[in-house]
């Protein structure tokens, strides 16, 4: 588990043909497209300008240690060369699995390799249609597909597992998605998928792997809140390690007309906020489907990649500082003898940090390695110009200009 925690950031890739319809990744799903409508986007997927050692490269420049890429999808679309289907990437005008050279690329930079990989199947012909299901609507076709074999369906869920984890050399983590039993109509679970049977033939050939916890098992080697900022105590119970999944616009695939882009300051509080709670962020890029990340994207990735430049040091290998509490609008994270204090907003000349007096040998920012004066009131000072501070605060003297970078960090090297 240790590389995992250590790396703290990683790169999520939803890509697939919905990178065609450039509306969410859940398009036939949402728009309850049959096979035969679907089908367009398959025949026309042609990413001529796919190069993963640039995706490679942005991810590593963002500071990003980790990725995991969407092998399937819920509509059943394989990037890998299965030899269980013929809905791959390699008998679309790609021509080609798509998956090798993506592995290649991001080894190639040193970032470890997840799998994503689809529970639910909406193009198998044995998959049991239910609440998600693009035809849940219609009746023909549930007719029609009454007699499907669930069992059918997950020995080939197993069989595809299985040629990903023994194609592509050692795979780190592996990212099921999604159970959902209870839910209604057709809900699905460990029953269906033979979650524990997966799962031990996911460890008897990877045994090294970390697998997430949506296998409706209770839980996993680690958790996986989406699109939610953690708050204390909802999410790492016991200790569990977890990892918020976020989005830079509230979809996982290409979703060209979305404006809701989130800014590459938000995105920076957001990892900062994980650290401090001890998880880790996994950020979302839906490269389209020409294989290019989008100008929007690259200009976030950049963003973080340059405050990750300088600030490094206070998310890889950090975590929480127990027992620590921050002042006002800023954060902690600790990693060792070394406290960082994150500034979210910049207040007025100083800083109080309950319970650290006398715990600091020396304090500097972290983007220029420039001093940060611990202030202490002159012992003739009536009170009139200096502070009353409690006794257990200590005082950083902080410059009325604040830094020119998206988070300002103080680096405080304890004594303790
Ligand atoms: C959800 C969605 C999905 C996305 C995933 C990422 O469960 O079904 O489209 O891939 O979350 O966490």
């Amino acid at each position: 588990m240790s590389w995992f925690t250590e790396a703290r950031f990683g790169l999520f890739v939803h890509w697939g043909i919905y990178a065609a319809a450039a509306r969410h990744e859940w398009v036939k799903s949402r728009e309850r497209l049959d096979d035969a409508r679907y089908q367009r986007y398959f025949d026309h997927f042609d990413p001529d300008l796919y190069d993963p050692a640039l995706w490679a490269r942005e991810a590593a420049n963002a500071g990003m240690r980790y990725v995991v890429v969407t092998t399937k999808h819920h509509d059943g679309f394989c990037l890998w060369d299965s030899d269980l289907t013929d809905y791959k990437a390699s008998r679309t005008p790609a021509g080609r699995d798509l998956l090798a050279p993506m592995v290649e690329a991001f080894r190639e930079r040193g970032l470890r390799i997840g799998f994503y990989h689809s529970l639910l199947d909406w193009h198998h012909p044995e998959f049991p249609v239910d609440l998600y299901h693009p035809q849940r609507d219609d009746e023909d076709f549930k007719a029609a597909a009454a007699g499907r074999d669930v069992g059918k369906y997950a020995d080939h869920l197993h069989g595809q597992v299985e040629e990903l984890l023994t194609r592509y050399g050692r795979i780190d983590s592996m990212w099921f998605d999604f159970s959902y039993p209870g839910r209604g109509f057709g809900a699905k679970g460990r029953d269906a998928w033979r979650s524990a049977e997966l799962l031990a033939l996911v460890r008897r050939l990877q045994p090294e792997i970390l697998v997430n916890n949506r296998l409706d098992l209770g839980s996993g080697d680690f958790t996986t809140p989406e699109q939610v900022m953690p708050t204390s105590g909802t999410v790492g119970a016991g200790g569990l390690p977890w990892e918020s999944c976020q989005t830079l616009n509230g979809s996982w695939g290409y979703d060209r007309d979305n404006l809701d882009w989130k800014s590459p300051d938000l995105l920076i509080r957001m990892l900062v906020e994980n650290v401090s709670r001890g998880g880790n962020m996994l950020l979302n890029v839906g490269p389209n489907a020409r294989g290019e990340f989008e100008p929007r994207a690259v200009e976030r990735l950049r963003a973080i990649g340059a405050w990750m430049r300088l600030h490094g040091r206070s998310i890889h290998g950090a975590g929480p500082a127990e027992g620590m509490v921050p002042p006002q609008d800023c954060r902690y994270t600790r990693r060792g003898d070394r406290l960082y204090l994150h500034l979210f907003g910049w207040p007025m000349r100083h800083v109080h940090l309950e319970g650290l007096r006398g715990r600091v040998a020396y304090a500097q920012f972290l983007h220029d390695a420039s001093e940060v004066r611990i202030g202490e009131p002159p012992a003739d000072d009536p009170g009139h110009h200096y502070l009353q501070v409690p006794p257990d605060q200590l005082t950083l003297e902080l410059p009325v200009q604040r830094p020119d970078v998206s988070v300002p960090v103080v680096e405080l090297f304890l004594t303790d």
